[in-house]
């Protein structure tokens, strides 16, 4: 049966063209044999709100967003999720039938997704969690850490002040710790995450001391290019359990693809090689 209006959906960022999504939600769309586009929009700034209230005429049902307009969503939305709001950004729009925006943050989701699919029987509860870096990455990821019950946030930051403001924001779990002493901090924790860009291709490289890592520890990075960094190199050595961060990228996109397109999509091998190609 030929459906009476194609659903589209997109991701609008500046620039985008780099952005993995498009080839994610044309897998599963081609996976579930379902009809729909998914199109990267790259938008000007002083333009964005505009295009925003037109999209749901051309048949748009949601667009993901992406920087540097995550905080700039949540403006234009004339309603906001708890998570997003908590988060302080949006990286999901909802363009509902009675024509108001609503904003939602799935990043946090997909990163505490990622790390019960790659460490099945990490217990949140059991220790504290070691965050490096305090940007808009370490917002979703200390969020739903504490949603999901961490007792203790250690976070190290270079620059100090916005780990300070994150522990403002998020209460005393949180404790921040200097930069320089990063190395410190990981000696027993039970989790730790880099939410920073170091180790990214043409970034500086990550150098905290890593000699305290040990088998007992879920160790992430939200970097996936290179998908093996150095800090998850160095944690696999030391007999930690590795997840690579590619795996956040896809499951943050699962609950936007699913109310846009009507089907819960699976996170499986293929999905990961389909966003890698
Ligand atoms: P995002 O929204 O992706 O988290 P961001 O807000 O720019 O991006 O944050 C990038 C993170 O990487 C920050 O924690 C940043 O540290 P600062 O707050 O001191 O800038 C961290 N970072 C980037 N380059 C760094 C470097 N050379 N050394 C240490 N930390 C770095």
């Amino acid at each position: 049966m030929i459906p009476t209006r194609i659903p589209l959906a997109g991701v609008i960022g500046s620039p985008v063209a780099h952005s993995r999504s498009p080839r994610l939600f044309a897998h599963w769309l081609r996976t579930y044999g379902l009809p729909g586009h998914y199109i990267p929009m790259d938008i000007a700034s002083d333009k964005l709100a505009d295009c925003l209230r037109r999209l749901p005429d051309l048949g748009f049902v949601g667009v993901n967003i992406t920087l540097p307009y995550k905080e700039r969503a949540m403006e234009i939305a004339d309603l906001i999720s708890d998570r997003a709001t908590l988060i302080g950004a949006a990286n999901t729009l909802i363009f509902r039938t009675d024509g108001r925006i609503h904003a939602d943050n799935t990043d946090g989701y997909g990163f505490i997704e990622n790390l019960r699919q790659g460490a099945p029987d990490w217990n949140p509860r059991i220790g504290a969690a070691t965050v490096f870096g305090a940007g808009g990455a370490a917002r979703a990821v200390i969020a739903s850490l504490l949603d999901v019950g961490v007792p203790e946030i250690r976070l190290t930051n270079r620059t100090r002040i916005r780990a300070d403001k994150l522990r403002a924001d998020f209460g005393n779990r949180v404790q921040v710790y200097d930069w320089v002493k990063a190395g410190n901090i990981v000696e027993g924790s039970s989790t730790i995450i880099n939410t920073t860009s170091l180790g990214m291709t043409g970034k500086p490289p990550f150098r905290v001391p890593l000699d305290a890592l040990k088998p007992n520890m879920v160790v992430t990075d939200i970097v996936y290019s290179p998908l093996k960094t150095h800090l998850l190199e160095q944690a696999a050595l030391a007999g930690c359990t590795v997840i690579d961060g590619l795996g956040m990228l896809v499951h943050q996109a699962v609950p936007g693809f699913e109310r846009w397109f009507g089907q819960r999509p699976k996170v499986d091998s293929a999905t990961r090689n389909a966003v890698m190609l």
